[in-house]
């Protein structure tokens, strides 16, 4: 078995996700999971499979690399019976999945009960997602794959959960569109963000009272640098580039304009230190925070990440304190340095950027961080800090889409 499989095998998650360690640990414990990384006679006795590879961004394209599904589901196809069903569960370009049961078919000699399961699961909170979610999404094209999905979700169904059977591409597409959806709303309030900067306005007040219309909703409304991780950045990228295959590119386009607001939050972060700190060429700059989210190690697309490492390029020293990514960024990018308590982290700091709202920076004393740093400066890059606290601390507050008057 591979080292990511012993470890698992032992209960050792791969990443950090709060209390999924030990949930693995009683499954374990319970003998109700097996790993292996060759298909053996117990992938022929299965009833259902599910497909869960990654569709990365492709090297050198904005389109999704499905490689590792089609890898996935070809080997697959040599050991499944005829009565199994397979459900996908990747986020994939509209289409793929038709590919997949042709191609599968092919392999196994007889017509593959292919299913579209898309999940929703956000990083961090996948377990109680999973146990929870908001509804079940399958697309089938036969009674039978349907019917032993009801079966599998029944227990949850059960509970009131919706329960949608729709047909294979939209089940397809409600994954990326969802995507879409959720990233157009960060990049809304973001764009506000960007007026409020310029007309005295404040976007996080902004962003409550649009957002007591229920027809707008509060949630995914919250200004700051902006959306990263593995899935947002990459999936609008995707679906840019798939509706542009199917000849509609036009109908998405303006995906392009979300993902530019997203990446400008980034540039406006960067102007702020630069013109904080004048000289920039070893001015030290504490990062508090470097994971694209809080309860999560992904380092993947992070805006903190990218913030820092432009930084480091403009001759700043960047010291990154996070809970938990620490050992992640270590293994990705030496050129940053990293301080596991946070007190050291902020000594003798001439600048604090808060880059991922971890429950930890937002319960700071400032008045405790005043004492170490040099310059008591702070630039909120979430909008999370309690700013009549900081400035009461002699901080003066950077906030993106506000208007903070320092004393
Ligand atoms: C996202 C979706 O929320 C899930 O439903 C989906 O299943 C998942 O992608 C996926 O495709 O697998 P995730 O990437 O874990 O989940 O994280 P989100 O909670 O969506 O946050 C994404 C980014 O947006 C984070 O960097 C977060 O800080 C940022 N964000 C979120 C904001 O800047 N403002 C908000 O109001 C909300």
């Amino acid at each position: 078995m591979t080292k990511k499989l012993n470890a698992l095998a032992s209960g050792i998650l791969p990443f950090h996700e709060p209390g999924l360690d030990k949930a693995l640990q009683e499954v374990i414990a319970q003998g109700n999971i097996q790993f292996a990384s060759q298909h053996d006679q117990r992938t022929t006795e299965a009833d259902l499979h599910f497909i869960c590879v990654g569709t990365p961004q492709r090297a050198g394209s904005e389109a999704a690399d499905t490689t590792y599904v089609f890898s996935a589901a070809k080997e697959l196809a040599k050991w499944i019976s005829k009565d199994a069903v397979v459900a996908g569960k990747s986020t994939v370009p509209v289409g793929t999945a038709l590919a997949l049961q042709q191609q599968m078919s092919k392999v196994a000699g007889f017509e593959v009960n292919l299913a579209w399961n898309p999940e929703f699961l956000r990083e961090g909170t996948a377990l109680e997602d999973s146990l929870n979610p908001d509804r079940i999404v399958i697309g089938t094209w036969n009674e039978h794959s349907a019917q032993v999905l009801r079966d599998v979700y029944k227990s949850i169904t059960d509970t009131g959960t919706p329960f949608l059977e729709l047909d294979v591409p939209t089940a397809e597409l409600v994954k990326v569109s969802a995507n879409a959806f959720l990233a157009t709303k960060i990049s809304f309030i973001n764009a506000m963000a960007e007026i409020a900067e310029v007309s005295g306005a404040d976007a996080v007040a902004l962003a409550k009272a649009i957002g007591y219309d229920e027809r707008i909703g509060n949630k995914f409304l919250r200004t700051g640098i902006g959306f990263g991780g593995g899935c947002l950045p990459k999936d609008i990228r995707g679906f840019m580039a798939r509706a542009e295959e199917l000849g509609v590119g036009s109908a998405v386009e303006f995906l392009k304009d979300v993902d530019a607001i997203n990446l400008r939050r980034r540039d406006r972060v960067v102007e702020l230190a630069k013109a904080e700190l004048g000289d920039i060429a070893n001015k030290k700059v504490t990062m508090l925070g470097i994971s694209f989210k809080p309860d999560s190690d992904d380092l993947r697309d992070s805006p903190a990440l990218e913030i820092s490492q432009r930084l480091v390029a403009l001759g700043a020293r960047v010291v990154v304190h996070d809970p938990v990514a620490l050992d992640a960024l270590k293994t990705r990018d030496a050129s940053l340095e990293t301080e596991a308590d946070v007190f050291e982290a902020l000594r003798d700091a001439d600048l604090v950027i808060l880059g991922t709202e971890w429950r930890d920076y937002k319960e700071l004393d400032p008045k405790q961080v005043a004492d170490v740093v040099k310059v008591k400066t702070v630039i909120d890059g979430r909008n999370v800090l309690d700013v009549a606290k900081w400035q009461a601390a002699g901080f003066k507050v950077l906030a993106l889409g506000r208007n903070i008057v320092n004393g």
